[in-house]
């Protein structure tokens, strides 16, 4: 539905048989909300970077830089390989990532920064950038949402604070890698990297939640760090997982050129963190020009605490949709079509019915869609309208037979 080729910010790319962007994630770039004044993400940004411009100081400057300008197109290479992410990976799947084609596509984490970063000579950065990622779509699911990126390196002096030239403690070692450390790395490198990182993380989650927030370690995986953990609040009775963070696998660091030097990433969404710490209700607000969302964070401080105050809820329209599906059918490109047809009007998208013909063996899907305009009550004559779009472009695009 591209022709030939696509522009985003001012470049043109040749599209191809891996183009799955549509031109309502392509609408959303360049928005660039955390940078945007008075905007609850940029607010948030701003906290955060504060916590690490006062708190990490190199002979009274601030330690980390910031980046919040790099644009969300990146390669294949600099999302996936560079931070060794396998070939047969999920995340690669055309239905979980929005490829541009087969050389760029939309960033799907600020982690696609991190080689890059640390090649042009840098220790210790933040990122702060819109991701995208092909996704379900309900109250806390967004195909864009923002990511903060942190990573923090450290020579061997550093690390161990030791100008001594008894060499009784190194960074590196060739031996085997188990559940607390790399092959590269000694046990003491990993376990001072891992302590680093687990109290810088806790004084961040204090300083935006209050001394009091409690948390918990979690075990995880990520290919580009080992070990890796998932620090997880326990906020209004629920355990909500923050970040995913880890030592930085040394191969990275290598190929980045840091070679001397081992260190700790993290990586934190931010919608997720606003909703809790604002009480947003639902993610489409963001995105909302409203000024009766964006009025209630104009003239804050970035430090002051906000609490949203929900303008009453207009009610929903629901209707379903059914449809025989073909082969090679994924359910995120019927998501994309409701996002292109439906915009904010679709606040959730569920999977409620699948089952096979007997004779036939053809698979059926029934979709229920509710409808829910954030600023008005929609009419059902409204919401039959773009439901029939919807409907016309399923079968004509994908191709399924609507029952
Ligand atoms: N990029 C990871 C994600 O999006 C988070 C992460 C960043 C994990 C840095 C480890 C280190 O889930």
């Amino acid at each position: 539905n591209f022709g030939n080729t696509l522009k985003v910010l001012g470049t043109t790319y040749p599209t191809d048989n891996l183009t799955n962007v549509t031109p309502a994630v392509l609408e959303k770039i360049g928005k660039n909300l955390h940078n945007q004044a008075n905007h609850p993400l940029q607010l948030i940004f701003k906290r955060i970077e504060s916590y690490f411009h006062k708190t990490f100081l190199k002979r009274g400057n601030p330690l980390f830089s910031s980046y919040d300008w790099l644009s969300p197109v990146v390669t294949h290479e600099q999302n996936f390989d560079s931070l060794l992410v396998p070939k047969n990976h999920i995340s690669r799947s055309p239905s979980d990532t929005y490829y541009i084609n087969s050389e760029y596509m939309l960033r799907a984490h600020t982690s696609a920064h991190q080689r890059d970063l640390i090649q042009s000579g840098l220790d210790a950065f933040i990122v702060v950038g819109d991701v995208y990622r092909r996704d379900a779509i309900d109250a806390t699911h967004y195909p864009v949402f923002h990511q903060i990126e942190g990573v923090r390196l450290f020579s061997d002096f550093q690390l161990f604070n030791s100008g001594s030239d008894s060499k009784s403690v190194t960074l590196f070692e060739n031996g085997s890698r188990d559940e607390h450390k790399q092959e590269f790395h000694t046990l003491e490198t990993s376990k001072i990297i891992e302590l680093d990182l687990k109290n810088s993380l806790e004084g961040l989650m204090k300083h935006l939640f209050g001394s009091e927030v409690t948390m918990r370690w979690v075990n995880a995986y990520f290919p580009f760090t080992h070990p890796s953990w998932e620090l997880e609040i326990y906020y209004q009775d629920e355990w909500i997982e923050m970040l995913g963070c880890g030592v930085m696998e040394q191969k990275l660091v290598h190929s980045a050129g840091a070679s001397d030097k081992a260190g700790w990433a993290f990586g934190m969404g931010l919608e997720r963190l606003a909703m809790k710490l604002y009480s947003i209700p639902d993610i489409r607000l963001f995105w909302s020009t409203d000024t009766g969302f964006l009025g209630q964070f104009e003239g804050k401080n970035f430090n002051e605490n906000i609490t949203y105050k929900s303008v009453s809820k207009y009610p929903q329209c629901v209707n379903d949709i059914s449809f025989w599906i073909p082969e090679n059918y994924s359910s995120s490109d019927f998501y994309d079509i409701v996002r292109s047809i439906g915009g904010d009007l679709v606040e959730q998208v569920k999977l409620v019915d699948e089952f096979q013909h007997p004779k036939k063996k053809s698979f059926s899907h029934c979709y229920r869609i509710v409808y829910r305009h954030m600023e008005k009550t929609l009419t059902q004559e409204e919401v039959n309208q773009v439901h029939q779009q919807i409907e016309s472009l399923a079968a004509s695009q994908l191709g399924v037979e609507i029952r």
